[in-house]
């Protein structure tokens, strides 16, 4: 019987795998230098994790279940909420500002497409205990330096939802609002508007995210306090980052109340986000004190679809034997050894069908597991020029470093 994957999710072969874990390397080193240490948090919470904050209606993009034993329990839909849960419950007393990485699969309920998964990786990162635009301003360049160091081609867009939270203030679906601002669902959001009166919001939220500059939304909505951001704005143009300013961020999650940021890519089609983050109040909710914090989540598996990286690959080295696997095993170990990736035959071929195995793998070396062994030198084939050469055991290491 032939099985197929659960919709929504993807298998890996070795070559995908090879270009994740290069671009993640990058992702880990880069965050790493910023002075973040990773994390992990439990694969699944309870379910009232999720909807604390968002209330049920966010049930029908998760992944809820009940256990044996009765609890509601949900698989993470993001790491934000767990990390918080994580800081409130065992990390309270810890130094801040505490700087947590992670990369983990996310589950959602959503109607896959390309870029869209149920099962997908977010690489994000939490900055915790501090308020200050120093803050904001550090997450968003970590982010920035991470797109760019995988030379993807994005935008930065950077906002403040405190602004658009404010325009709604007397609106009562602010949160339907808000989510219909994130999906740009202008014609929804005029009918709700409209309903309840106030087409004039809706006039002063078109204007408002169409805005270039804080000049110009200031003269659209003077009742808010732009310094915070600006003062973002300013770190971000003292290190050269790319931004347009956006007053129309509004976010999908609910948690956010200060600066946010989302990065699109080219080359994706609709699912262009590949990061979102911003400052957001959680601890308190989970029973912490309440602290400031900011992060972000960067969606690996369209970053990855869309970066250019090395996949730093160590040679394939293939042990020819003779018939006697003792001796293959023997040269393989000391490779493997010497720091190269050996393989032997456990199919029990000649030695012209394991070289045309090697071919077909795109091999670059045949070892031979000869008589020459008994001298300390070992022949190697270079499979891609078809040079041979006997190589002291010694200077195995040196010969195969660099090497490809
Ligand atoms: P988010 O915008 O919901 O934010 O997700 C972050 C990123 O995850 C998105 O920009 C997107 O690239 C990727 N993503 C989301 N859903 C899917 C999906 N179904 N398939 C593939 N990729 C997807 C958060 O999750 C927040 N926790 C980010 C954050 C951290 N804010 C503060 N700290």
């Amino acid at each position: 019987m032939r099985i197929e994957r659960p919709r929504g999710t993807r298998d890996f072969l070795p070559d995908e795998m090879e270009k994740r874990r290069a671009a993640e390397r990058v992702m880990r080193e880069i965050a790493e230098s910023f002075g973040y240490r990773e994390v992990a948090t439990p694969t699944f919470e309870h379910l009232e994790l999720f909807t604390l904050k968002s209330g049920q209606d966010v049930v029908e993009e998760i992944y809820a279940f009940r256990d044996k034993s009765g609890r509601d329990l949900a698989l993470r839909p993001e790491l934000t909420a767990p990390v918080m849960r994580m800081f409130a419950n065992e990390c309270s007393v810890m130094p801040r500002p505490l700087r947590f990485y992670y990369l983990s699969n996310c589950f959602r309920y959503e109607r896959p497409q390309k870029g869209r998964y149920r099962e997908f990786w977010q690489f994000g990162v939490e900055l915790i205990g501090s308020g200050r635009p120093e803050s904001d301003a550090e997450v968003i360049f970590l982010a920035y330096r991470i797109l760019k160091a995988l030379n993807v081609d994005f935008t930065l867009h950077v906002g403040h939802v405190g602004l658009l939270r404010d325009i709604l203030s007397d609106i009562e679906e602010k949160d339907r609002a808000m989510r219909l601002i994130d999906k740009k669902d202008w014609e929804s959001l005029k009918d709700l508007l409209e309903k309840e009166g106030n087409l004039e919001v809706f006039q002063i939220v078109m204007n408002v995210s169409e805005a270039k500059t804080v000049e110009e939304v200031e003269r659209i909505y003077s009742d808010f306090d732009y310094s915070y951001l600006e003062s973002v704005f300013e770190i971000l143009r003292s290190l050269n980052v790319e931004f347009v300013p956006d007053f129309g961020i509004a976010r999908g999650l609910d948690y956010y109340t200060g600066v946010v940021f989302e990065m699109y890519a080219e080359g994706l089609g609709a699912q262009k986000q590949v990061c979102g983050g911003g400052s957001y109040r959680l601890a308190r909710l989970f029973g912490g004190e309440d602290v400031p914090s900011t992060g972000f989540a960067i969606g690996f598996d369209r970053v990855v679809e869309v970066c250019d990286v090395d996949a730093e690959r160590k040679p394939t080295v293939i042990v020819v034997g003779f018939g006697d696997s003792t001796k293959s095993f023997k040269v393989a170990e000391m490779l493997r050894n010497a720091g190269v990736n050996a393989i032997v035959d456990v199919m029990g071929r000649n030695v012209r069908k394991q070289l045309s195995y090697a071919d077909s793998i795109n091999a670059d070396f045949a070892v031979f597991a000869g008589e020459e062994l008994e001298r300390g030198v070992v022949r190697v084939k270079n499979m891609k020029t078809k040079e041979q050469q006997d190589i002291s055991i010694e200077e195995l290491q040196d010969y195969f470093s660099g090497s490809r």
